[in-house]
């Protein structure tokens, strides 16, 4: 059984604002992982990828992600590179109904651009880093999702609030699994 809502997608998807209003509409908790591993590791990510490596941030997000999947009746935000272990993926898939926010590439520029907690992107040629590991993502982003949504306008909660599972976790707290694919929104 499916006990959790997770929402995946690229830096600047809104998964945590979208988040936290769609668990408050259901009257869910919401749990983001980017949060819960700076309150582990007692510091901002920024600092952690700089002083740590990205290797031990990956692992101690892996393991965050895996001790969140097991929560029941909570949206879970994962943060952008969450899909990108194949451990990660075959828990996030097997335990959560699974929504990608899908965003264009320029979206996700002009939403990350003035961030300082997103090191993967402030580098030179950040348009450039937009592209690499979107394309390199949206396939595992693919393969996770039960849905997709797109959120290039920001206001993804009408359509959250509409997929069927979602209306009918808010009703039964059960969430089934869906063999197809469901896409809400054109991806413009
Ligand atoms: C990352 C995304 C960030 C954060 C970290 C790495 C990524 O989260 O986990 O900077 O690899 O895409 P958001 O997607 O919430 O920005």
């Amino acid at each position: 059984m499916i006990k959790n809502i997770v929402l995946i997608g690229f830096m600047g998807a809104g998964k945590s604002h979208e988040g936290r209003l769609l668990a408050e509409k259901m009257g869910w908790r919401h749990l983001d992982s980017d949060d819960i591993i700076e309150r582990r590791e007692k510091m901002k990510i920024a600092r952690l990828f700089k002083e740590k490596g990205e290797s031990y941030f990956r692992t101690v997000e892996s393991r965050v992600i895996k001790d969140l999947l097991l929560k029941p009746q909570v949206v879970l935000s994962f943060g952008g590179g969450a899909v990108c272990r194949k451990v990660n993926r075959h828990f996030i898939r097997r335990k959560g109904f699974v929504v990608w926010l899908r965003i264009s590439p320029e979206v996700a520029l002009s939403r990350t651009q003035k961030s300082k907690n997103r090191p993967l992107l402030d580098v030179k040629d950040a348009d450039k880093a937009v592209r690499d590991l979107m394309k390199e993502r949206e396939p595992y982003y693919r393969q996770c999702a039960d849905a997709i949504v797109n959120n290039n306008t920001g206001s993804a909660l009408a359509s959250l609030l509409r997929l069927p599972q979602i209306r009918k976790a808010m009703t039964s707290k059960a969430l089934p699994r869906k063999r197809t694919k469901i896409h809400a929104g054109a991806f413009v």
